[in-house]
């Protein structure tokens, strides 16, 4: 693709930012031990909250991939204390009314489990894959979103839970149990078949009749509008269709890779870093949101694992120009502007057509952070992920 020719990040540049990246995590340590930073930062500052919103896991993610990068204690501890807040959080039920188990539960009790072996993690992290399975529709065929799952009014699904599904996947691998790996390969059946469109761009959401069953019609709630491609929502899409191939082999995901992906590359502007919405390209004064790049890169580099070695390197090429540009132009330098890692992210923005709050627009956001980190993560090493 003739836009495409930014400079590949090189080797040493990738270290010495995930150096940076882990001594932004252990200054964080003080305040966010015992508590998570929210979503989104407020002038490119985190501030704590408790365990109960749906990003906390990317937080403990990158503690994570700070102890494995490091292998220092001090990582190691200050997340097992997370993962009890986290095991706490499933038994009693605390703000689990939606999907968001995998975004929880992968990060930090996956994470867990594989690196260190807590049983605690483990079964924290089996209790959410239990908990995700009862938002399953039979009629529908989905998982539900968000909200009581007798609320008609929330009988749908969205995009992003395709990243919620590894932990189902996971959940088979660890009990022999295919009850969960069948309820994932159902969900993204479904979603594929109606989020995306015929252009391979991506609705966020998409409605069902409660009482049938039946595809009712596609939203674009955090994106600008029904009909354009949220940009957050297009890199889960690329990003969660790639693990469901690690755990399916299904050649079906890759075919709808490549289209949904080179849909978001004939979108982005210049610098490789989308704005918000996809409809926005150069010239546009509207905010980016760096951690739709974060995410893609690491669905890039994932996908890439299982392609033959021209494509892969395609893909690979593509997620260190990505990451170069992150680097460069969105990476925190300064930490005494920020106590974040990535700037210029977009949480939820309103428009004249969607329905959104408008908060965390160009702030740092957790998982934009995470990504950033994961991605880096990804290119220093054959990485066993925690998805
Ligand atoms: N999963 C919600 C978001 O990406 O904002």
């Amino acid at each position: 693709m003739e836009k495409i020719n930014y400079k590949m990040v090189k080797e040493e540049e990738v270290e010495l930012a995930l150096q940076r990246c882990i001594e932004q995590v252990r200054r964080n340590l003080e305040t966010f031990t015992y508590h998570f930073p929210f979503a989104s930062s407020v002038n490119n500052f985190y501030e704590p909250i408790e365990n109960n919103y749906w990003t906390t896991g990317f937080w403990t993610g990158q503690i994570w991939l700070a102890y494995e990068a490091s292998k220092e204690n001090i990582f190691k501890y200050a997340a097992l204390i997370q993962v009890e807040s986290f095991l706490k959080r499933i038994q009693e039920q605390i703000a689990v009314d939606h999907h968001d188990m995998g975004f929880l539960y992968s990060l930090s009790c996956v994470a867990a489990y594989k690196l260190v072996g807590d049983e605690n993690a483990k079964m924290a992290a089996l209790l959410a894959a239990d908990h995700l399975l009862t938002r399953f529709h039979e009629k529908g065929e989905f998982i539900q979103a968000w909200g009581s799952v007798n609320e008609p009014t929330n009988y749908r699904l969205i995009i992003d839970c395709l990243l919620n599904l590894p932990l189902l996947y996971w959940a088979t691998d660890v009990t022999g149990d295919k009850k969960y790996e069948k309820i994932a390969r159902k969900h993204i059946t479904t979603s594929l078949k109606y989020v995306v469109r015929e252009d391979y761009s991506t609705y966020h959401t998409f409605y069902f009749d409660p009482v049938t069953g039946e595809p009712s019609h596609g939203e674009t709630c955090q994106g600008y509008r029904n009909d354009s491609a949220w940009a957050r929502g297009q890199a889960w899409g690329i990003y969660g269709v790639a693990i469901s191939y690690r755990y399916t082999k299904n050649e079906f995901y890759i075919d709808i890779f490549r289209k949904i992906t080179e849909f978001y590359l004939s979108k982005l502007p210049t610098d490789l870093v989308p704005f918000w919405d996809l409809e926005f390209t150069d010239g546009s004064d509207e905010p980016r949101d760096s951690s739709s790049a974060a995410i893609v890169a690491c669905g890039l580099l994932e996908m890439a694992e299982f392609l033959l070695a021209e494509e892969a390197k395609y893909y690979t090429g593509l997620a260190k120009q990505m990451v170069q540009s992150l680097i460069e132009n969105y990476e925190v330098k300064d930490h005494s502007m920020s106590n974040g890692i990535l700037l210029h992210g977009t949480y939820s923005k309103k428009s004249p057509y969607n329905t959104c709050n408008h908060y965390g627009v160009d702030e740092c956001t957790i998982w934009g952070d995470y990504f950033f980190m994961e991605a880096l993560t990804r290119l220093t090493k054959d990485w066993d992920s925690y998805w």
